[in-house]
């Protein structure tokens, strides 16, 4: 397989709507998206448009969300994970497999409507890894 571009940063987050207020009165961003919902994952989910990348803010969708234990953790929130994009999702998680990593799951249609995976980060050096597949058209679908 071959590491493609940064796709964006997970972080998750109590609030989107504080966390969107932090990004564009502190940071000045000025391209954020509209919130929208990942039931099947159990998050809400926003993105904000760095000229070179994407920052992707995560909320608990409910108490049964992955992202609201790791919240217990980190309750002002925190960076979650980093996705790259792979050119064929099928091809990245064969060859992975092969190699001895953990894939969390099959893939799954992630925020970007492509497919995704996550990397166990006992193999990644600590950090969770999200694979996307590139979409077909555009950098951000
Ligand atoms: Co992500």
């Amino acid at each position: 397989m071959n590491l493609g571009r940064l796709n964006h940063v997970g972080v998750a987050t109590p609030s989107i709507a504080k966390s969107v207020e932090t990004y564009r009165t502190l940071l000045g961003a000025a391209a954020i998206g509209e919130p929208f919902d990942l039931p099947a994952q159990g998050v809400k989910v926003c993105f904000v448009d760095a000229p070179n990348t994407q920052i992707e803010l995560i909320e608990p969708y409910d108490d049964a969300s992955p992202i609201a234990g790791f919240l217990k953790k980190n309750p002002a929130g925190g960076q979650h994970h980093v996705c790259f994009e792979v050119p064929d999702i099928h091809a990245a998680v064969a060859h992975l497999t092969a190699n001895g990593a953990t894939v969390l799951g099959e893939p799954r249609i992630g925020a970007h409507g492509t497919p995704i995976v996550f990397l166990h980060p006992r193999d990644m050096g600590g950090m969770l890894i999200e694979l996307m597949e590139s979409p077909a058209e555009g950098r951000h679908g």
